[in-house]
């Protein structure tokens, strides 16, 4: 059977990665979280006093400190050189700067190359959002997710109160419509709907819902599921 390509971009908190996973989880394919990754990178500048500017030192570390995904107990951790990362790349310290670092063409280049060895052998569920544009071009599926900005901050909200994280609404909206804006004006593989893509837009549904219309996009374009 063929095991596609799936691209699945969309701007902060629209429910990009907890579709892939229920996704790519019942076709038994890779999932991978290409915003964890530039968090990643993100987290290690911090933690070794790197300038967000500084293109060049970003890329060393990057070629210094392989990022890795495992799959465990309680689902998809990160690793750079070893360490897991999982919880500290969703600090609000990370989540902050991680636009300006994502928007470095040498940091995405490093990156992207990375990625594209990941699906080139298709059965991949991708998030992020250029994995249309760029990233996975061919991709025989391509999902744009969108949602409004208030149920995308209230999403988070309510996320982040069930983890016991600290959270203001006001903030997170804030926050939100900041890395949307930076991320979808910068020049570099700005976030910005493939051509090929088909856009959901997620607003009041459930994430079942959005699973169920991306399952009939993939039957539609003459891809079984089992
Ligand atoms: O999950 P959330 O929407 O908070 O963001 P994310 O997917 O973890 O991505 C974090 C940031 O990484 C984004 O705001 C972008 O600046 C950058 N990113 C990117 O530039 N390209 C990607 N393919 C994925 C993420
Ligand atoms: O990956 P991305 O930043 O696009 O979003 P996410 O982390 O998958 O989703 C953000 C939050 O919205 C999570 O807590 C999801 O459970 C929730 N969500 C939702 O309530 N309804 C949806 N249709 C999709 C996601």
């Amino acid at each position: 059977m063929t095991r596609i390509s799936i691209a699945i971009d969309g701007p902060a908190s629209s429910g990009k990665s907890t579709v892939a996973k229920i996704i790519a989880n019942e076709l038994n394919y890779i999932y991978t979280d290409t915003g964890a990754m530039y968090r990643a990178v993100t987290y290690l500048a911090i933690k070794h006093h790197i300038a967000f500017s500084d293109e060049t030192e970003l890329v060393d570390l990057i070629n210094k400190n392989p990022i890795s995904f495992e799959q465990m107990a309680d689902g998809q951790h990160v690793f750079v050189a070893g360490q897991d990362v999982t919880s500290d790349i969703r600090q609000p310290d990370v989540t902050r700067a991680v636009s300006e670092v994502a928007a470095h063409s040498k940091v995405r280049e490093a990156l992207v190359a990375i990625q594209k060895k990941i699906g080139e052998d298709g059965g991949v569920v991708m998030d992020g959002r250029d994995i249309g544009t760029a990233v996975l071009p061919k991709a025989e599926v391509k999902i744009f997710l969108v949602a409004s900005v208030s149920e995308r901050a209230q999403r988070r909200h309510k996320e982040n109160l069930e983890k016991n994280i600290p959270t203001d609404l006001e903030e997170l909206t804030k926050e939100i419509q900041a890395r949307d804006e930076y991320d979808s004006t910068r020049k570099v593989s700005p976030l910005k709907q493939a051509e090929d893509a088909i856009r959901i837009d997620t607003t009041g549904k459930t994430i079942q819902e959005v699973v169920q219309a991306i399952k009939e996009v993939i039957q539609q374009k003459g891809y079984f599921l089992d």
